[in-house]
């Protein structure tokens, strides 16, 4: 199983410009997470200092058990190789050929024969389709190809944790929709632990588990997929639907005179751009049919159920409807909206028997950032955005 991934309190700046402050989240084993969040709000910077490339200033990421914040070199080292990473370009060597790309962690770090390594190499060329390539040089190829052969060579030394930066820049959308399934795919052959780090609103709504958003140098919120999906939080909408309408600006914030300039000229007429509306919960991608089932999916499951009267009305009603009738009847829940259309009209019961139906665990809460507020506001059970502090 993939490795849990624990971040407590974890902030960077680079000399007095702050990146992003107290980060508290969990990555659960297996699953796959996706962060969003406007450009410059620090995502890549998160994902290196996830592999210590970049030093936070302060709080913890766990992983299976080691602080990589305070460990020592040799630990970090070990550390690192159970990470795949697959950066924005691929990262390939341009004067080694595929091959010899994705063979490259295994000659540098583990003491396997050349057959070994030419089996393992094989096979993860053939598991991102990429057989009968192997002798081309990266130059060669195509931008989807390069994805692919940087996943290849992400997967090599069977990490337990897959960092993805961008997986689709440069990639047409039919290309990216291939990459995200190829990701759920390997993620039910190796049950990793997966962070995907995207501006794809499509992928976003339709590949991870759980999403997150960086904005104003917080994380806006972290949690299972519906959370966000159903979000009535501004910022969250307004990235989603890809509009100028809201707080996001060209540079990352905008002050309240620009904010109601904006909206005076948007009430006025002018198209706000994006996409007409994107809202609600669709369906998640599945593994492709004779993949095994995704471990991490399952586990997913049990794991939101548990924390389901925590979340947000609307976030719980799309989970309870994603479920078979079968499954709400195990987990004893049942959907208030076909309930309400008629469909069998027994009184709502969303309550889980034998459940825990108190606070939010830490890393489910929700940080909502508000200009000119001191201080984080935390989202409580049942209130689903705005409120006091
Ligand atoms: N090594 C560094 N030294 C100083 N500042 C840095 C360094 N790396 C990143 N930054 C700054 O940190 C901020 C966040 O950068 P980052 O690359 O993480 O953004 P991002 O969210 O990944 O953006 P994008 O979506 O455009 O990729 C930027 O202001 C950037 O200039
Ligand atoms: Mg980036």
């Amino acid at each position: 199983m993939g490795a849990e991934v624990v971040i407590e309190g974890l902030s960077k700046s680079f000399g007095k410009q702050a990146i992003w402050r107290d980060v508290t989240l969990t990555l659960p084993p297996g699953e796959v997470s996706a962060m969003l969040g406007p450009s410059g709000t620090g995502k890549s910077v998160f994902l290196k200092s996830m592999i210590g490339l970049l030093k936070p200033d302060r709080g913890r990421c766990m992983i299976n058990g080691v602080d990589i914040v305070t460990c020592s070199e040799h630990q970090l080292y070990e550390v690192r190789k159970l990470f795949g990473v697959l950066f924005q370009d691929g990262a390939l060597f341009g004067s080694m050929n595929l091959y010899d790309n994705v063979a490259f962690p295994l000659r540098e770090h583990t003491k396997k024969s050349e057959t070994e390594v030419r089996r393992i190499v094989l096979e993860k060329l053939e598991m991102t389709g990429l057989n009968g390539a192997d002798k081309k040089l990266p130059g060669e190829i195509s931008g989807g190809m390069r994805k692919r052969a940087g996943l290849a060579r992400a997967l090599v030394l069977d990490p337990q944790i897959i960092l993805v930066d961008e997986p689709d820049s440069g990639l047409d959308p039919v290309r990216t929709t291939y990459i995200s399934q190829l990701f759920l795919d390997v993620n039910a052959q190796i049950d990793a632990t997966f962070l995907i780090v995207t501006h794809n609103i499509n992928l976003a709504r339709t590949v991870p588990d759980n999403l997150g958003m960086l904005f104003r140098k917080e994380l806006v919120m972290f949690g299972p997929r519906e959370v966000l999906l159903t979000s009535e939080e501004p910022v969250v909408k307004q990235f989603l639907n890809g509009k100028m309408d809201g707080p996001i600006g060209m540079s990352e914030e905008k002050d309240s005179a620009q904010l109601a300039a904006e909206r005076a000229m948007f009430e006025a007429g002018h198209h706000a751009g994006g996409v007409e509306d994107v809202s609600g919960v669709p369906p998640q991608m599945q593994p492709t049919p004779g993949v095994p089932t995704r471990m991490g999916a399952v586990r997913r499951k049990d794991r939101v159920m548990q924390i389901l009267h925590g979340l947000p009305h609307e976030a719980q009603q799309s989970i309870i409807e994603s479920l078979s009738p079968e499954e709400q009847q195990r987990y004893g829940v049942r959907s208030e909206r076909l309930a309400t259309a008629g469909h069998r009209s027994a009184p709502t019961d969303t309550s889980i028997p034998n459940h825990h139906q108190g606070q939010l665990p830490d890393d489910q809460v929700a940080h909502i950032p508000h200009p000119g507020r001191p201080g984080n506001h935390r989202l409580r059970p049942h209130d689903p955005g705005s409120g006091g502090a």
